[in-house]
């Protein structure tokens, strides 16, 4: 059915209101516990990270298994996107009865059925016990306190398979205000009133990059949602697409129709299949809608978009290697000026925004710039998604407000650090950005205060160190993909990164010398100002932050030979202390054949020979073997 005009739109708004009046509106814990006949919904996360573990077949047996108890016209089963708790994956949640449960098997189906559904009691086994105070939660998790859900308001609270449930909660409302009730400059002040600072990593004014689109004189120009998401470990722009599409869509229309474009291109990594089977449905559905196509909701307004595939390396996230992926060249950075917005896609002016800039355009719109700008920091406005890894209790996705400190995120949401270690650092902004250490923590984090402390914000990689990790392995962890990603087009980024990444290995080999540090600083500075795009320029971030903060680790390894977190293998030496109890296990395990000694007597390893596999100290059952 092809919506004509607005009152259509609210027409089906208010008629499937009632697909979700039994649930319970994000960031908001109202008791529902009176409604106990209403109907129920059950919401199982249909995330990339649910779904590797099973969440599909658990919904589909639930379905069944609520078939079989004729309880199907009583509870409905549904498939959400991302809750962000994916450490605790696959989850559930059921409403209006505001129980979340975590992992859950295809085993617990039954249990589910009987003692939630028939017997009216909670499944104690599945609720979330919090490792620090050890209470168990049914609703109210402390993952969801200081979080503040905009980007992801939609992401495990409506089906994102069915354009009737994002209709219902306000969707297509903002693109209607924007055809029928405000000019094309009045969206693009509002926008920058806002505040708002693109999502993707550079942090531009979207306002204003909407503003110098469009003030560029062209028939025909471009909106690109860049959805690209090559940093290592990050899945913010992943878990959007996949758990609210529609917002991604909504927003392209608005910008679309506020630049002067009748096209865009979403451009999304091949690697996302679940994004791009849920975008293509969103599409589908749009266009049957007629919020794609002639005339939307009976505008002048016309507008499509069409989904590109990523060419599979980093660096065609960056604008312009993308722009020229699109157009069927090599995916390369070009020098700027032109910027995409005066000479992009085919030449014409074409503005790129990334996944979670588009998807915080709506609600600004609907709510207004005052109330965006009302959250944050005095320059970095609105919320942040970060993808939360490493050693850290709760990984997951947590979008808070921008001043949010890096502790309360590690701590208080994260949960703290894995197996009560100690935290080391936290490295934010991707292969691109630095170390932050513990004296930092406490740092409000923006965009301004990231670079002042040596990292960046990046798309929102945050990845959480221990104890256990060395700063100079990292570093050269980093350098590795950096290396792997370079384009080669300039020589400062193709060879001096390179070199740093051998610099790095040799000192984690134990073969580092002291100057060794200032031919680092140095290269790190000329590859910084030589390189054209954003690669090159951040690549160094990783060394930098981490001589500053971790000079003594160089030092340990360059002049002491030694690696304090036990990680480099060339530096490590395996001892046999006195504990040994002579039980031969470890001498018949080891693949070098170095261990001597007779039954009952201390063993020895012979230095020389031994590889450094650990296979001994695990081997070991009196704990008798220790490396340094
Ligand atoms: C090497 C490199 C990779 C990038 N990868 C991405 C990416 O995957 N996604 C993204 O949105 N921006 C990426 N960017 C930033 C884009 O060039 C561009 O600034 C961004 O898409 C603009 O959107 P925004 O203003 O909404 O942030 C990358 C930049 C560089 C230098
Ligand atoms: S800085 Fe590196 S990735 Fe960027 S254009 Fe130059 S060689 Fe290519
Ligand atoms: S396994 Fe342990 S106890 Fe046995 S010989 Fe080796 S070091 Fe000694
Ligand atoms: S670390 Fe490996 S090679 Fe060295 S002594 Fe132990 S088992 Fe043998
Ligand atoms: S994928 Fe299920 S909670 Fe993230």
């Amino acid at each position: 059915m092809k919506l004509k005009n607005t009152d259509e739109l609210n027409a089906l708004k208010i008629q499937n209101l009632v697909l979700l009046e039994n649930r319970r509106v994000p960031n908001n814990s109202a008791n529902t516990s009176e409604s106990q006949d209403r109907p129920r919904h059950v919401m199982v996360c249909g995330g990339t990270g649910c779904h590797a573990s099973n969440s599909p077949e658990i919904a589909k047996l639930l379905i069944q298994e609520l078939q079989r108890r004729g309880l199907s016209d009583k509870v409905q089963v549904l498939q959400t996107g991302c809750f962000g708790f994916c450490e605790k994956g696959p989850i559930l949640e059921i409403h209006p009865d505001n129980v979340l449960y975590v992992e859950v098997s295809t085993e617990d189906v039954a249990d589910i059925v009987e003692e939630h559904f028939i017997q009216g009691k909670l499944v104690e086994r599945l609720l979330y016990i919090d490792p620090n105070t050890e209470k168990r939660f049914a609703s109210d998790l402390p993952f969801y306190h200081s979080q503040l859900r905009i980007a992801l308001r939609n992401c495990s609270y409506i089906a994102p398979e069915d354009i009737r449930e994002y209709i219902a909660a306000d969707g297509y409302q903002a693109l209607s205000k924007v055809l029928f009730n405000m000019s094309p400059t009045s969206v693009i002040e509002e926008i920058k009133k806002s505040g708002l600072r693109g999502r993707g990593g550079g942090g531009f004014p979207t306002g204003t990059k909407w503003e110098l689109t469009r003030q560029n004189e062209a028939k025909q120009r471009y909106i690109i949602c860049n959805a690209d998401e090559g940093d290592p470990g990050a899945f913010m722009d992943r878990s959007i697409l996949e758990g609210d599409p529609h917002s991604v869509l909504e927003a392209m229309l608005i910008a679309g129709s506020s630049i002067g474009a009748s096209h865009g291109f979403i451009y999304i990594r091949a690697e996302y299949p679940l994004a791009i089977h849920r975008l293509e449905i969103a599409i589908k559905q749009a266009r049957q809608y007629g919020l794609l196509g002639e005339k939307i909701l009976g505008s002048e307004f016309c507008f499509d978009v069409e989904i590109k595939y990523g060419a599979g390396a980093f660096v065609c996230g960056e604008e312009t290697a993308l722009i020229h992926s699109i157009e069927g060249t090599r995916g390369e950075p070009s020098v700027k000026p032109p910027f995409p917005a005066q000479q992009g896609l085919w030449g014409k002016p074409t503005c790129v925004n990334n996944v979670e800039t588009l998807a915080n355009i709506p609600p600004i719109i609907l709510k207004g710039a005052d109330w965006y700008a009302g959250i944050g920091t005095e320059k970095s406005k609105g919320t942040k998604v970060f993808a939360l890894a490493g050693k850290v209790n709760n990984v997951g996705l947590v979008e808070v407000p921008m001043g949010t400190t890096l502790r309360k995120i590690i701590f208080d949401i994260g949960g703290g650090i894995k197996r009560h270690k100690s935290f080391k650092a936290a490295q934010t902004g991707g292969p691109s950005g630095g170390c932050i250490p513990a004296k930092h923590l406490d740092t409000p984090i923006d965009y301004e205060s990231l670079i002042a402390i040596g990292s960046m914000m990046g798309s929102g990689g945050l990845i959480v160190m221990d104890e256990g990790d060395c700063m100079v392995n990292i570093a050269k962890f980093f350098l590795e993909f950096t290396v792997d990603e370079s384009c080669g087009r300039c020589t400062a980024c193709r060879v001096g990164t390179k070199r740093l990444h051998e610099i790095l290995t040799k000192i984690t080999e134990g073969k580092g010398a002291l100057d060794d540090l200032d031919k680092l600083e140095k290269l790190c500075k000329t590859i910084k100002v030589s390189s054209l795009c954003g690669l090159g320029q951040s690549a160094p971030n990783p060394i930098l932050s981490t001589i500053e903060y971790f000079r003594d680790e160089y030092l340990a390894h360059i002049v002491d030979k030694t690696c304090p977190a036990g990680v480099c293998k060339s530096l490590l030496r395996y001892h046999i202390t006195d504990k040994c109890k002579g039980c031969t296990l470890c001498a018949k395990h080891c693949p070098a054949g170095c261990i001597t000694g007779s039954t009952k007597d201390r063993h020895i390893i012979d230095q020389e020979r031994c590889l450094k596999c650990g296979a001994c100290m695990e081997k070991c059952h009196f704990g008798a073997i220790s490396h340094h």
